[in-house]
Order: structure tokens, then sequence, then C-alpha cells
């Protein structure tokens, strides 16, 4: 199965992002974490910015927005070019019609649960996503312990991806590291976020390296 590394922006260096980006020209996609201050107690940027990120990367990018009300907001990211759109289940409306939108203006759709959150209501609403993303820190802010607890919903939806026979990627994302992203793989993700462990190091891409070896020895 196929792996992909999606580092973090959110604990690069705000001031020279386009730098930042040039540091990791060796991952999958850039995670563009976006924050509004009320679905998370943090602010960070909007769709501007994916705009403008976009404009000096080649790599596609995959925006995690935790605001409240996607309904309204996410199609807007879809627009500015993002590869792949995640909304959380927890602040959506209406997840169906808000993924096809998505896949219609031509990004990806994915789904975010936090941590409590029970992944078993949206396993019938599989077919209708591109990306599943199950939250292993309540989503917030980087450098935040990854909790085992949440993996066990990564093999329910591993198990029911295999079954149903769907192209679905698995994401997990919040205290990835050499060692916690061992666990993930076992437990089903083949595709993880990671902020911190990339960008509070002197080499990113020798980091997204050693990451993306641990992940290929152990996913299934
Ligand atoms: C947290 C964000 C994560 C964050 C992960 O709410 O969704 O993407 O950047 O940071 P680390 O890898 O440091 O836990
Ligand atoms: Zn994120």
């Amino acid at each position: 199965m196929a792996v992909r590394i999606n580092p973090s922006i959110l604990t690069a260096d705000f001031a020279n992002l386009e730098h930042e980006l040039g540091r990791i020209a060796t991952a999958d996609l850039v995670h563009v974490d976006v924050m509004d201050n009320h679905f998370v107690p943090n602010l960070t940027f909007g769709q501007r910015m994916v705009e403008s990120l976009q404009r000096v990367t080649p790599l596609p990018l995959d925006v995690h927005l935790m605001i409240d009300d996607p309904d309204r907001w996410a199609p807007g990211y879809a627009d500015a070019g993002a590869y792949s759109v995640t909304f959380h289940a927890e602040a959506v409306a209406d997840p169906v019609a808000l993924a096809r939108r998505l896949r219609q203006i031509g990004a990806r759709a994915g789904i975010a649960v936090k941590p409590g959150t029970a992944i078993e209501p949206y396993l019938e609403l599989l077919p209708e996503f591109d990306q599943v993303l199950v939250m292993t820190v309540e989503p917030g802010f980087g450098g935040q312990s990854f909790i085992e607890s949440t993996m066990p919903k990564l093999r329910q939806l591993r198990d029911a991806i295999g079954l149903g026979g769907l192209d679905v990627w698995l994401q997990v994302d919040g205290g990835i590291n050499e060692q916690t992203i061992v666990t993930a793989a076992e437990a089903g993700a083949d595709t993880f976020v990671a902020g911190s462990s990339v960008f509070n190091t002197g080499d990113p891409a020798a980091q997204i390296a050693t990451l993306r070896a641990a992940a290929v020895a152990h996913v299934h």
C-alpha cells in the first residue's frame, strides 16, 4: 500500500513559508491547518493563504479545516486550489452534501474526527469520501502527545475500507514521530501528518525520509 507523508506547516516559520516549503520538497502533500478560534482555541489562516501557498509550491495542499460551519466555508478552499479539503464531523451539518460539493469542484473530500468522536456513524458514508482523518491529539495545537486509544478507530476503518473495496486514504494527525508512526501504520493508517517532528529538526528532508521508511516497513 502507498504511504504518504504530509508535513504540517503549523510548526513552520510563518514569516518564511516559501523557504519552509522548500525544505519539505520530498513530502507527498503539504498539510495546511486552518483554525478559526471557535471550533478550536487557536487561530491560523484562511483561504487567501491557501492561494498564496499554492503559487509557491508544486506540492498538492492537504487542507484541514478546524472551523465551525464548514458547510459554508469549505467549498471556497476547493475553489482556491486545495487538492484535498477535510472538514470535521463535529462541525458539519450535512457531510454528504458537502463532500459531493467538494468533489464536484475537483477536490478530494475528507472527513475528520476528534479523539473522542466515534467512527461508527460514518462507516456507511465511506464511499462519499476520499480520505478519513483520525485525530490522534485534540485539534488546536502542534507538539502534543499521540493518543494511542484512537487506534481501534483506524482498525475499524481499515476493515470497512477493505470490505467495501474502497479507495479511501486513512490519515492520522497529531503527535506523529518515528515511534508513533509505526503504531499508526500497524493499525491501518497510510497517510501521516507530522508537524513538530518534521519542522523542529535541523533537517526536515531527513526526518521525512525517516518517517517514510518507518511507515513503509509497517503499513499493511
Ligand atoms: C493539530 C493539527 C496538526 C498539527 C500536528 O490540531 O491538526 O496538524 O500540526 O502537529 P504535531 O505533529 O506537532 O502533533
Ligand atoms: Zn491538522
